[in-house]
């Protein structure tokens, strides 16, 4: 596995596994840790084993946001020429299952790397925040984007203006969490359910979550056919032979991923 100075890495029968490891700084993400997680998910995207990605933050804090220290220094000539957003892209384009769970922070870029996951686990204790605000500037990695089309337009604005943080039980009532744990159990119950969906046939979660993310971009109709084709798809499966023979026989279906 990649030799990363600022994440940790390990894999767990079919589950690949990215911890934040920058603790004393709460996982302020510098320029090379966002690098490093990019590239360690690219990794288990391409490794054949690994069915569902998990991320996390060791420490006292899932991520306190960018980082502070290196980004002073910047300005606009050194953003566009360091273009350093194309790497969040590249999060989009993960078709495995990646579910986040965080504790104490998750603010600024730390929020934004939850949201650009697609399950949304966190401690009891998380406080979620946009203090960018208070820094005079903006979220740039989707946070404008990802909120608004999660909570609204209103309530988007009410927050990213005052850069306040906000409880995790209020991010669960406002649909940003699919779950709350306590602290003690979260990585546990995460990899519990991790492990849940790694069995299930990785070609319909695959094609589930392209369809998913259409519904957000497309109109009821086009989405629809686009949901319409990726079923078609999915009946050329050995997956699908599987997972209907099984239920005809009252066994247990035992999925390959193709
Ligand atoms: N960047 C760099 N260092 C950071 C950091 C950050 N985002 N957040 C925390 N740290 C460092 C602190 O400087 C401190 O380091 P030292 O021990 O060397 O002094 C260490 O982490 C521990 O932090 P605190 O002592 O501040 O801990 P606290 O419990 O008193 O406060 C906190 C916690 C409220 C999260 C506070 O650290 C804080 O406000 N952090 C900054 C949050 C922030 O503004 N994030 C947005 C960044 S901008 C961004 O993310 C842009 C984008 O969209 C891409």
């Amino acid at each position: 596995m990649a030799d990363y100075k600022y994440i940790q890495v390990e894999t767990k029968d079919q589950l690949g596994l990215v911890m934040l490891n920058r603790p004393k700084v709460l996982n302020a993400l510098n320029r090379q840790m966002v690098s490093e997680i990019v590239q360690a998910l690219e990794s288990f995207e391409q490794n054949d084993r690994i069915r569902v990605m998990v991320v996390y933050g060791n420490g006292r804090a899932f991520a306190a946001g960018a980082d502070i220290d290196e980004m002073a220094v910047d300005n606009p000539v050194s953003l566009e020429l360091l273009n350093q957003f194309t790497e969040w892209d590249r999060l989009s384009l993960l078709k495995k299952p990646v579910i986040c769970a965080v504790h104490g922070f998750a603010l600024g870029g730390g929020f934004e790397l939850a949201l650009a996951c697609d399950l949304l686990f966190a401690a009891e204790d998380t406080k979620f925040g946009f203090p960018e605000v208070n820094l005079a500037v903006m979220p740039g990695a989707g946070g404008t984007q990802r909120l608004t089309k999660l909570i609204g337009k209103t309530l988007a604005l009410e927050w990213l203006w005052s850069g306040e943080m906000r409880e995790a039980g209020e991010a669960s009532r406002l649909g940003i969490v699919n779950k709350l744990f306590p602290k003690e159990v979260l990585i546990e119950e995460t990899i519990k359910y991790a492990q849940m969906l790694s069995k299930k046939p990785p070609l319909s979660l695959r094609l589930i979550k392209e369809s998913v993310s259409k519904a957000v971009d497309y109109s009821l109709y086009e989405g629809m056919q686009f949901e319409r084709k990726n079923f078609y798809l999915l009946f050329a499966s050995e997956d699908q032979k599987e997972g209907m023979n099984a239920f005809i026989e009252k066994r247990k279906a035992n999925f390959k991923g193709r």
